[in-house]
């Protein structure tokens, strides 16, 4: 039984812009039945504008801010077992790290710089890969947020050449057990 010390865990993923993590997230949310929560979606519902229209408007620090609040937020020891999509940024503020892991079973979707590029090239939805080039873009943040994402993780997933449904059964084989084991 989940009390109030032992809020039910929820399965959190995290990875870099174009890792995945949305489709992912919809398919555990198919297979699980949990409620879906996407960090981004949530941050431009409240916002009542695009994650493109806050950083032009109001900069990546005021961003940064509505994101680490959310993330709080959904720290409440009454909160449901969820799946959460987060964004690639997440990770950068050490307080959100640790308030990641306390949030549940943290999966990190790795991908490589060329599906990055690839998912990503034609959606101008992400303001830090608008630049002349944003393989550059991918290679510097990736090299920055790499040990921040294997910080977090408790399983981190190599995506390459593995379809949705591939990816989101090795998360569930390991987030079952996860949660059987009492989380
Ligand atoms: C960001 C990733 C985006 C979004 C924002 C910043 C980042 O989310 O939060 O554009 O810093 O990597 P996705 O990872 O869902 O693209």
């Amino acid at each position: 039984m989940h009390d109030e010390t032992h809020p039910p865990k929820s399965l959190v993923l995290i990875g870099f812009m174009g890792s995945g993590k949305s489709t992912i997230g919809r398919v555990l949310h198919e297979h699980l039945g949990y409620p879906l929560l996407d960090m981004d979606q949530l941050i431009e519902a409240r916002a009542g504008k695009t994650i493109r229209e806050i950083f032009a408007d109001e900069g990546e620090a005021h961003f940064r801010d509505l994101e680490s609040r959310l993330l709080e937020e959904l720290c409440a020891p009454d909160a449901p077992r969820r799946i959460i999509s987060t964004g690639g940024g997440v990770v950068v503020r050490p307080e959100n790290r640790e308030r990641l892991r306390q949030l549940g079973y943290v999966v990190w979707l790795k991908a490589s710089t060329e599906n990055i590029l690839q998912r990503t090239a034609r959606n101008k939805a992400r303001p830090l890969l608008q630049t002349e080039d944003p393989r550059a873009a991918i290679v510097e943040l990736l090299a920055a947020r790499e040990p921040l994402y294997a910080q977090c993780a408790h399983l981190s997933i190599d995506t390459t050449g593995l379809s949705s449904e591939e990816v989101a059964t090795g998360v569930l084989e390991s987030a079952r057990y996860y949660f059987t084991q009492g989380n």
